[in-house]
Order: C-alpha cells, then structure tokens, then sequence
C-alpha cells in the first residue's frame, strides 16, 4: 500500500491524558505516522483511557468492540490494523483487558508511552504496564511546529504527575504511581518551543499540580509559583494557567502569586469532594471545611475577582443527608464559577471500596441532581455579573458565525466577538454585551487601527 501509515487517537478522561495523546502522536509521526479523524483508515488505533469511575472504564470495553469489526475489515482487505489500550485502564487492568478483548494488540500505560513506537515496530502483542526506571520526557519526542499549530495557540505540559495522597475514593496513586515532578529547565525548554511555534497560553498540569516540587537550576527544589515567574519570562507566552490543585498544597507563595504575577489567569480549580469533616475524614482528604473556607478567603484576598471551581462527590459511603446538607452549605458560603460533580463510584483496591454503608443508586442520583441544580445557578449568578465588564481575550479560533472570533476570557469562559481573523493568537481587549448560557458575547475596544494587521509583528510572533 502506498503513502503514509495513519494513526487514529482518542482521548477520555482528564487532561494529562490529552497531553500523553499528543506525546503518542509526536511520538508516531516520527515514525512516518500521520492523525486521521476516520477509524476506519488507520493503521494504528489508540485508546487513551480513564478508570477514574467505573462509567469511563465501562465505555473503554463497549467502544473497543467498534474497532474489533474494524479491524476484521481492515484484515479483509489484507491491511494489518493495530490496536492499542493506553492510559489508566490498561496501567489498572493490564492482562484482563487482552482476556476481555482478545484482538487487542497493545496494552501501554501511562508512564510507558514513549515505548510505542518500539512496541508498534515489533509487531508482537504486548501488555507494557511494569512502571519503567526511565523517564518517559527524556524519550518522548518534540513535537514537529506544525502539529503545535494544528493544535491552536493554547497547550498543555504536565509538570507533575502521580499521587501521595491516597484519597479512599481514588485510583489515581495506583495508576499515576507516586508523586514525580519533572525538573524546571526541562519545562521550561518546552515551553519555549511551544511558544515559538505560536502558542501564547500555557497550562501546567498534574494530578496534585500545586505539590510541584521539581528541581530548579541552582539544584534546589522549586515551588509552582516559583515556576510560573520563569514560564512568565519566556517571549510569546501571555498566559498562565494551571490544575489540579490540593487544598492542602495551597502554599501562601502561590497564593500571591495569584496578586503579583500578571500573566497567571484568575481561575482556580481547587476540588473539596464534600462539605462534611466527617465525610473528609472518612475520604482522608487532609483537610476540614474551615480550612478550605480559609484558603479560599485568602486566595480572594489575593485576586477578588478569581472564579473558583471544584470537584464534588457525592453518595460517598456513610453521606447520611446532613452531611449532604453540610456541602451545599459549602457550596452557597463559597459561591462557584462552575464544578463538576459525580456519583460516588467505588473503585477495586481502594479503601471506600471496602467500606459498609454504600449509598443507594436513587438516594445518589438525586442528591447529584440537587447539587447540580445549585452550582448551576451560581454558574449564571457568575457570568451575569461579567455583563458590562472589560478584559483581555485571548482568541483562539473562528467563531460560530461568519465574522466572528472566539477566545477565552481570563475566566476561562468561551467569549464570542465580530473581529478580524488576524487577531486569532493574540490578545485583546472586549466588553462584554450579552451573556449567553455557556458563553459571553463582546465587542472589541479601542480604535480600528488597533486591530490592523501588522506583517512584521506577525512574523515576529511566529505567526505564518
Ligand atoms: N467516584 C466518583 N468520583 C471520583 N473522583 C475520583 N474518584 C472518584 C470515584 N471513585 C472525582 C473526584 C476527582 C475527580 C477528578 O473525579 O471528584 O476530583
Ligand atoms: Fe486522587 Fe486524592 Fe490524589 Fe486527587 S489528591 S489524585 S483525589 S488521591
């Protein structure tokens, strides 16, 4: 067959597993490998999987069966179709997935990605799961400029990965392995690269983010807001953003950090999970509400106009309905930008899994429902008091209609104005007309001269 082998990846879950697909695709194309959007096309298939609940795990097994008829054609037609299981459910179940889905090639997991393209080559079957001695940045490759551009202006780069923590509720220590931060001059190398190939906002990401602790130049260890004044210094970037934080990470530097440095966002994704101490402790979160209430009035100390958001769960073993009413306490004294909010999943190996008092099903949905309905007011409560403000946008897109631009407020919100596509990578100022259900509408500020394209900045910028 003539021309070049294709690659077809999917993304569920969280963040670093967008990061670790665009690793694996960097990855491939060195190999002579190139994205395809159809399934049906590629040579190579990655899933790249979540088993945070048992739902995500679930949906791994029901889509694998598409690519089994997928790959009986591609045989038909006498095309080898590779597939690969990537990700926290192949790190989690390893073995059992090549018994439950025999046509599975490759099961890698998250810290053995830079171990494909050699996997692939070999052609054999293999279950990769053994946390490997080496570091997997060191053997991944950069990616080439035009897939940083294909990928738009704004870019992930996981700083930090695994976890210490142990939550009862959580899987992430065994999936993620324990707590790594990868060395300062090493990220910052990336981002350098990135932004000369156009990107203007960066988020550092981690599954414990804020613990970052990665040795700097002068050999000690750098705290995350240490990192954020050096990403601030490198040409091109204009934004900073970065999650998922740990109440109990919550150091002051950073917290200032949210007052002093101009390029880190105003937005804060800091999960609680429950109201309740008695349900904290029973999560062993390491931390009470009064402690969360206090760092979140330093924190709007430090930057007034921040948008909070979390993670709640609820239906966690034991929630009787005043612990329940203890988080929506919370939740009305902290008031939200926006959450996200599950059932209560429990998770094979870890200790609420084993804990008596499982919630019903139906007491469950309905105390999700309620919940939702709260912070869904408060999320309207939150953009409606941005009507009539101004701030910079940074646009990263056509909008949804002819003329229009579309870009994200410091907020994170999605912002829509009419605007010359030429702004698309840059940052500008709007003010805000008209608050949509999940985005704002604007106007540009300042004169049309403002907004002239001019060629030498653009080439300056890296811009083609
Ligand atoms: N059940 C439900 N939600 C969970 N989360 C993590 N583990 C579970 C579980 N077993 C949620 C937490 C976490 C988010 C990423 O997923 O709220 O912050
Ligand atoms: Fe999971 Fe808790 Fe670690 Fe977050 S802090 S990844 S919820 S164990």
């Amino acid at each position: 067959m003539s021309g070049p082998r294709k690659l077809f990846i999917k993304s569920f879950g969280c963040q670093m597993n967008v990061y670790d697909s665009h690793r694996m695709a960097d990855a491939m194309a060195r190999e002579g490998y190139i994205e395809t959007d159809r399934p049906e096309d590629a040579d190579l298939v990655v899933l790249n999987t979540c088993n945070i609940r048992e739902k995500a795990t679930e949906k791994v097994y029901s889509d694998l069966g598409r690519f089994r008829t997928l790959k009986n054609e591609a045989a038909s037609a006498g095309r080898r179709m590779t597939v690969t299981v990537a990700g926290c459910v192949a790190q989690a179940e390893g073995e059992e997935i090549r018994r439950r889905a025999p046509y599975v090639d490759l099961v890698v997991g998250p810290q053995n990605i830079h171990r494909l393209p050699g996997l692939v080559a070999k052609g054999e079957t293999a279950v990769d799961t053994e946390f490997p001695v080496e570091d997997k940045f060191d053997h991944l490759a950069k990616p080439a400029r035009k897939n940083i551009r294909a990928r738009g202006v704004t870019a992930f780069v996981t700083v930090q990965e695994g976890c210490d923590k142990f939550c009862t509720f959580c899987v992430v220590p065994y999936t993620r392995g324990s707590e790594v931060s990868r060395p300062v001059n090493k990220i910052v190398a990336e981002v350098e690269h990135l932004a000369a190939a156009g990107v203007a906002e960066v988020t550092l990401i981690g599954q414990n983010v804020n613990a970052y602790h990665g040795e700097g130049p002068d050999n000690l260890p750098w705290t995350l807001a240490q990192l954020f004044q050096r990403i601030s210094e490198i040409r091109g970037i204009e934004r900073i953003r970065y999650m998922t934080s740990h109440p109990r990470d919550m150091s002051d530097d950073l917290i200032k950090a949210h007052r002093d440095l101009k390029k880190l966002m105003p937005f804060l994704h800091l999960p609680v999970q429950s109201g309740s101490d008695r349900i904290l402790r029973a999560m062993n979160r390491k931390h009470g509400r009064e402690e969360y209430f206090g760092i979140v009035a330093r924190v709007r100390a430090a930057r007034p106009d921040i948008a909070l958001s979390s993670d709640f769960i609820v239906g966690f073993p034991g929630e009787t309905e005043e612990d329940f009413d203890e988080t929506l306490d919370l939740i009305r004294k902290v008031r939200f930008a926006s959450a996200f909010s599950f059932k209560y999943s429990p998770r094979p190996g870890t200790g609420a899994a084993e804990m008596g008092a499982q919630v019903p099903e139906d007491v469950k949905s309905e105390r999700l429902q309620r919940l939702q309905a709260l912070v869904e007011q408060q999320r309207q409560e939150f953009n409606r008091d941005l009507c009539g403000q101004e701030f910079d946008v940074l646009f990263d897109k056509p909008g949804r209609l002819e003329g229009q631009i579309a870009g994200r407020a410091p907020y994170l919100l999605p912002v829509q104005v009419m605007g010359p596509s030429h702004l698309i990578g840059k940052v500008a100022k709007v003010r805000v007309a008209d608050v949509g259900s999940n985005s704002l509408f604007g106007e540009l500020i300042g004169s049309e001269q403002d907004y002239q394209e001019e060629p030498q900045n653009l080439a300056a910028a890296g811009v083609s």
